[in-house]
């Protein structure tokens, strides 16, 4: 355009439109895309007196992003909120390998190699890894519930599989689709409001991960580092059961991370699942409650069958008290509940499909008593001890 012969009325649209994009965010880095340098250019047309004609040039930062249309529908709608704009079309190009560069940098906040932002000092983040002494006591069902009844209640949350040989999250969560790499690093798929990453999104259907030790290491490693998260509230880990090489790992990497005890009320469980809360105290590492699960049956005549058994849950935390030293509290007693079942499969979280059902009630009363712990360093170990 030459310098002078543009109106005043087609600069201040233009102006407007681009104020009205800062409310377009990309739909996976979760930021306004005029701040990710991913609007090329605004082109406005004819029209002094309205019916102006918009083109808007936007840069994906891959070709085939998954979430093009959606970034095309928002940018529409964004650009059609100002006044005068009749007509508006989005010109979809691809940012070069030196603008991913920068927005790599940018997002790292100008540091150029990967580190894991929760462990760096004076991160606000509160990072649960949810663990469990056997295995199937509802770890990976709890995990998915809290996440999304969290993210629910107005908290930025991540979730990280760490479940490598078993995991079950994406299909929980209902995520089917891999993060996008921005060069080395990955975007998360974000489902029901979480940023979710898991092995499962990387290996082909139905094929068994056979991996020592150093690999998983590797792999959880990249997760937390290569990973872009953005400013999260909570970030939790679903552990495998037991007390192997993920939960040192998880321990070594993040040593603020604190431990959540799921176990079933049986009494032989509660024994097991102790243990896996009492690596705690060797790692320094916090133990923030003991969830029960699969507590009981409610009958049709509301009477309760308690199948595993009862008292399991308050014994684990009464005795990890006793071990570690602070209060460690029983944050809920979550039912059998064919709906949890039901939902976990279909890939939406009982505590969003059925919240009224006895178990995402008291799912929604855990995630409530973590959110209440405030972000920040209140409640945090200093990894200091008495002399
Ligand atoms: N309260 C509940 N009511 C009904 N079904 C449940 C309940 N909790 C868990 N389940 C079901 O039990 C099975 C095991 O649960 P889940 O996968 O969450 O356990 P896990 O501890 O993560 O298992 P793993 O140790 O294999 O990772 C799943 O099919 C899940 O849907
Ligand atoms: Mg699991």
């Amino acid at each position: 355009m030459a310098g002078g012969s543009a109106t005043p009325t087609t600069d201040v649209l233009e102006d407007l439109v681009r104020t009205a994009l800062t409310q377009v965010m990309d739909p996976e880095i979760r930021r306004p895309i005029t701040e990710l340098g991913m609007v090329r250019s605004v082109e406005v047309t004819g029209g002094t007196g309205g019916g102006a004609r918009v083109v808007v040039g936007v840069d994906l930062t891959v070709a085939g992003c998954p979430m093009k249309s959606t970034l095309v529908k928002d940018v529409t709608a964004a650009a059609q909120t100002v006044p005068g704009v009749d007509e508006v079309s989005v010109d979809l190009g691809v940012m070069s390998a030196e603008q991913r560069t920068e927005l790599r940098t940018m997002l790292r906040g100008g540091v150029g190699e990967p580190e894991i932002p929760f462990a760096k000092p004076g991160s606000l983040t509160k990072v649960y890894a949810i663990a469990s002494g056997k295995g199937g006591v509802g770890k990976s069902s709890v995990t998915a519930n809290l996440a999304v009844a969290l993210a629910a209640d107005g908290l930025s949350v991540g979730v990280v599989d760490a479940d490598i040989y078993g995991f079950s999250i994406p299909r929980m969560l209902g995520v089917d689709r891999q993060p996008t790499r921005v060069d080395n690093m990955l975007l998360p798929p974000v489902a029901h409001g979480v940023k979710v990453v898991s092995i499962g999104m990387f290996v082909p259907q139905g094929q068994p991960v056979i991996w020592r030790g150093p690999m998983l290491h590797r792999a959880l490693q990249q997760f937390l580092a290569d990973v872009y998260w953005g400013d999260l509230d909570v970030l939790l880990l679903d552990l495998p059961p037991g007390t192997g090489d993920i939960a040192i790992s998880v321990a070594q990497l993040l040593p603020t991370s604190e431990i959540l005890v799921v176990t079933t009320p049986q009494v032989a469980a509660a024994e097991v699942a102790e243990r896996a809360g009492s690596i705690a105290t060797q790692t320094q590492q916090g133990v923030v409650g003991v969830v029960e699960n699969m507590s009981w049956l409610e009958q049709p005549d509301g009477s309760r069958l308690e199948l595993f058994g009862a008292g399991g849950g308050a014994k684990v935390a009464e005795n990890l008290t006793a071990a570690t030293g602070g209060p460690v509290d029983l944050l809920g007693q979550v039912p059998l509940d064919m709906s949890l079942r039901e939902a976990g499969d279909a890939g939406t979280p009982v505590t969003l499909s059925d919240p009224d059902s006895p178990a995402a009630v008291a799912l929604r009363g855990v995630a409530r008593s973590l959110a209440a712990r405030s972000r920040g360093l209140a409640g945090r170990r200093l990894g200091l001890s008495p002399v």
